[in-house]
């Protein structure tokens, strides 16, 4: 009989389940008798020992449900080597739970700080298979994470939606994407929406130049300029900035995020009317998109594989079209980033988009 425990941590996306599902029928479809734990809550279920067995019927008609069905939160990696508030070891809880339950895998979904607490556990002796994770699209050892794909579907649907209300008023919209510390998603809903300008935080902007696009624009006749700004977008200026002055200046910063920065800009530079959208957490939520669904099952079904091999210490990976397994060793700590030199961003360019630069 094969134990295994589940979890899925730090902010939730599409197809979560899907993955989760994955694992489970590729095992059962196997023919191993197997028990699965589903710890709640991401790591703190680990820690704190709550769990609950899960059945088939757990993951029947789940393949399309957004969310997650153990529920998630962040448990961050700077932190697990600190005891908690009543001094117990977190690192230590997880591993007298796994073995307390005698089990023979963790399979953790997560992106970037999951995979390094996956990566510790792995270090510490636990028998860990991990999944990719997250909409922002950034881990490290992969080309693509499952969740992206359906919030690249969302975000370029409220920038469709934009577009319709930016002409009937012939205004400039600002329309701010998730993505954390990189661009991937606003790059490509950006461009899957048709937005004249993308701002990611790997090409950090200068004003100017956007105020020049929204005039060229003018001249030209458009009635408006749609703009897809990344949560994490930057000036040039602040870029130079070093991490303590820019501390200190977001301390002190009055706009709720750096797109009332560029938008008040811009209205005062320009004379344009701006309004800004912030699709926010709907980004994550919702059905998986049919690539999610596909994708996650894949991954799923190839962590599966690794279970009843019994090869631990990777996650499933997508590398050159095909579903690979990385080790965990690797991918901690390391952030995948768009290269300004992407071809994709020289294609966007030779299409117009203007990127700030
Ligand atoms: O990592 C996914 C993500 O949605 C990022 O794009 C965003 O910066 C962050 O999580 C938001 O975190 P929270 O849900 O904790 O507000």
């Amino acid at each position: 009989m094969m134990r295994i425990g589940m979890l899925t941590s730090g902010g939730d996306c599409q197809a979560l389940n899907a993955a989760m599902r994955g694992v489970v029928k590729c095992i059962a479809h196997s023919g191993e008798q197997v028990e699965f734990y589903g710890f709640l809550n991401g790591y703190k279920g680990l820690i704190y020992s709550d769990f609950r067995m899960l059945t088939s019927k757990d993951f029947s008609g789940i393949l399309t449900k957004g969310g997650t069905i153990l529920g998630s939160s962040r448990t961050p990696f700077k932190t697990i080597r600190e005891p908690d508030e009543n001094g117990l070891d977190k690192v230590e809880a997880m591993k007298q739970n796994y073995y307390k339950l005698q089990l023979d895998c963790l399979v953790v979904l997560g992106g970037n700080g999951s995979q390094k607490t996956a990566n510790l556990l792995s270090e510490e002796g636990l028998n860990v298979v991990s999944l990719p994770k997250t909409i922002d699209n950034d881990l490290w050892g992969t080309d693509m994470t499952f969740g992206f794909q359906s919030a690249v579907d969302v975000a370029t649907q409220v920038i469709d939606n934009i577009h319709t209300t930016a002409d009937s008023h012939g205004r400039v919209f600002i329309i701010e994407v998730m993505g954390h510390k990189v661009g991937w998603l606003t790059l490509n809903a950006g461009l899957a929406g048709g937005a004249d300008v993308i701002l990611i935080p790997e090409i950090p902007y200068d004003i100017d130049k956007i105020c020049e696009a929204i005039e060229a624009r003018d001249k030209r006749g458009s009635r408006f300029t749609i703009i897809a700004v990344a949560e994490g977008a930057i000036s040039k200026k602040d870029a130079k900035l070093s991490k303590k002055e820019y501390k200190e200046k977001m301390a002190d910063y009055k706009y709720p995020s750096v797109s009332y920065e560029i938008a008040e800009k811009i209205q005062n530079k320009t004379g344009h009317e701006v309004r800004v959208t912030v699709p926010g957490h709907m980004q994550r939520g919702g059905a998986p998109d049919p690539y999610d669904r596909v994708f996650a099952s894949r991954l799923g079904a190839e962590a599966g594989q690794l279970i009843l091999n019994k090869e631990y210490g990777y996650m499933v990976a997508y590398k050159n079209r095909e579903i690979v397994k990385v080790p965990l060793s690797d991918i901690a700590g390391k952030l995948k980033y768009v290269s300004p030199d992407a071809s994709i961003i020289q294609e966007a360019k030779m299409l117009g988009v203007c990127f700030g630069d």
